[in-house]
């Protein structure tokens, strides 16, 4: 086969000698690199993303396999976005990110590439990247950290965070042991260790076929880790030997496959916006309502925090991926190729092993059904999500008077006011909080419980908002409500004192106010003034999607056969 290197490397020009040159300067002999396909390793190792620290060894790790399997490794950085220090969001990076891997395998001598990801929105985004780029590529994790303890309890990322963060705004717990915990929280390098959206999103992109089964909850200081990276280095070689694209894995069938997997394990409600992105850059149809008509179809298997009680290393060693895969085996597309070289069904034929205490048999679901609801209605025509697994019961059917919150701001300042007039009853808005509206959708969606409310032993309420929140965290929380405030969805005329009424049997959301008086709050609504006059931030702003669409750029998303076939020239 002729490699698509051998533009830059095999000419006799001066374009030639200029490119093996750039080969001979990282000190290799001709012999070394001549007529081997290239393969990129795209790190996403930063010293700003604790996440993603492990990248390093992985990197050399993967090298090795390129080099024994007759390839040549050349690494590149790429911005990383870590989700615990970039603000207002990471995900305002996502398509940032995506964009620059799909620019750097298309403007250098590439063939194939290994994509190291870790933190949340990596995954995605160079999954994006790749499908756009659609040359071979395989993916690898930074993996999942171990957890740390207090007080003899093992501590779940995010998900006990925000528990303690509870305790200790109500004095439940002192100020020596909120300090106790910090020094326990994060005691490795390595991935959230619940079913936050950085697990969620590796898992998936296994069940896609991009990442060698078994090898998404690898912890990330387990060596385990590094002989995958170094199989997934080999494997990226064979990858383009064989001229396997991103677009003959992530097919229709592979995204029903992820969607099944994605609901038996209680998955980030952030995995709808980067799935229905992934899928839209290869025309893969995939809408809100498949998620909605797959969960109620799917079992919830795995008993995980925050929608069970247990952690990922717990998972690891309970079969992981494959054996939960094995378990859900009669809802899935069996003949699905993978970056492994084999179906789906192939590599399930091994499984000998599953712990039934963390990966439930479907004879005895977690919940009978998958991880969540997709709502519509008036104030979200285009749909809005919930995570019902960690919802209250009781919550699920409720109507309740609106307290809105302009934005976040305006929630932080008024969130623990004593004279707030919320009650158990209430339904909190937060609104100009989306893609548009901040912009870059921050997890902020699941807003605090009122002070008050937690002095009384109120743990959840309904929340509603056009933002995100963290797949660590759980409550009656309304998200993703579409289209978004910003631009002029219902959610932008709800008053103080409205009614909302949530069924999520029915499957609703509906603001309960007569269209004659929305008729008269429309014609008053003023579209929010940009806070980005120029830069990245004001590109996001005037080109992103709302979530149903994946929260992808206009531009980067093709219209047609035709622009999903164009190659520049
Ligand atoms: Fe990076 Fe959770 S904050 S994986
Ligand atoms: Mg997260």
């Amino acid at each position: 086969m002729t490699l698509r290197s051998a533009e830059w490397f095999e000419g006799r020009d001066e374009l030639g000698l200029q490119s093996r040159s750039v080969l001979r300067t990282l000190g290799w002999t001709q012999e070394f690199f001549d007529g081997k396909p290239v393969i990129a390793i795209a790190n996403s190792w930063s010293e700003l993303n604790n996440c993603n620290l492990g990248l390093k060894a992985v990197a050399e790790a993967v090298k090795r396999g390129v080099i024994a399997a007759g390839g040549i490794p050349l690494e590149f950085n790429t911005i990383s976005l870590g989700e615990e220090l970039m603000k207002p969001s990471a995900m305002l990076y996502r398509n940032l990110l995506a964009m620059e891997i799909e620019e750097t395998l298309r403007a250098y001598p590439i063939d194939g590439v290994v994509l190291l990801t870790g933190c949340d929105k990596t995954t995605p985004a160079q999954l994006m990247g790749a499908a756009s780029a659609n040359l071979p590529a395989i993916q690898v994790c930074a993996g999942p950290k171990r957890a740390g303890c207090w007080k003899g309890r093992e501590l779940g990322s995010g998900t006990d965070l925000w528990r303690y963060l509870d305790d200790y705004r109500t004095g439940v717990i002192s100020d020596q042991d909120w300090q106790e915990i910090e020094e326990n929280y994060s005691c490795s390098i390595g991935t959230c260790n619940t079913m936050g959206t950085a697990s969620t999103m590796t898992i998936l992109s296994e069940a896609l076929g991009m990442m060698l089964p078994g090898t998404a909850t690898i912890p990330a200081t387990d060596t385990r880790r590094l002989v995958a990276a170094e199989l997934s280095g080999r494997r990226a070689v064979q990858l383009v030997r064989k001229d396997v694209k991103p677009s003959q894995v992530m097919t229709r069938q592979a995204f029903e496959n992820a969607l099944r997997v994605y609901m038996a394990i209680g998955g980030s409600t952030n995995a709808v916006i980067h799935l229905i992105a992934i899928a839209g850059r290869l025309r893969v149809p995939l809408t809100v309502d498949d998620f909605d008509a797959f969960a109620r179809t799917t079992p919830t298997l795995l008993n995980l925090q925050p929608t069970g009680t247990r952690l990922l290393s717990d998972f690891d060693t309970a079969g992981s991926t494959p054996a939960l895969m094995h378990e859900l085996r009669d809802l899935l597309h069996l003949n699905c190729l993978t970056v492994a070289g084999k179906t789906i069904g192939e590599s399930l034929n091994t499984i000998s092993y599953i712990d039934p205490a963390v990966i439930r048999p479907r004879r005895d679901p977690l919940y009978p059904s998958g991880a969540l609801a997709v709502l519509h209605g008036n104030l979200a025509p285009n749909g809005a999500i919930l995570r019902t697994t960690t919802a209250s019961e009781k919550l699920q059917k409720h109507c309740g008077a609106a307290i809105v919150f302009e934005d976040y701001g305006d929630m932080l300042v008024r969130i623990d006011d004593p004279d707030l007039p919320v009650t158990a009853d209430s339904v909190l808005v937060l609104r100009n909080a989306g893609a548009v509206g901040v912009p870059g959708l921050p997890e902020w969606g699941s807003i605090p419980i009122p002070k008050k409310l937690l002095l009384q032993g109120v743990r959840d309420i309904v929340r509603i908002s056009d933002s995100r929140m963290s797949g660590t965290s759980s409550g009656t929380v309304v998200l993703h409500v579409s289209p978004e405030a910003a631009v002029g969805g219902l959610l932008a005329l709800v008053k103080d004192g409205d009614l909302i009424e949530l069924d999520v049997e029915e499957r609703r959301i509906s603001l309960l106010v007569p269209e004659d008086e929305l008729d008269r709050r429309r014609a008053q609504w003023r579209p929010p003034v940009p806070v980005h006059l120029r830069g990245y931030p004001r590109l996001y702003a005037e080109h992103v999607l709302q979530p149903d669409e994946g929260c992808d750029f206009d531009f980067l998303r093709p219209r047609s056969d035709e622009e999903l076939a164009f190659v520049p020239p």
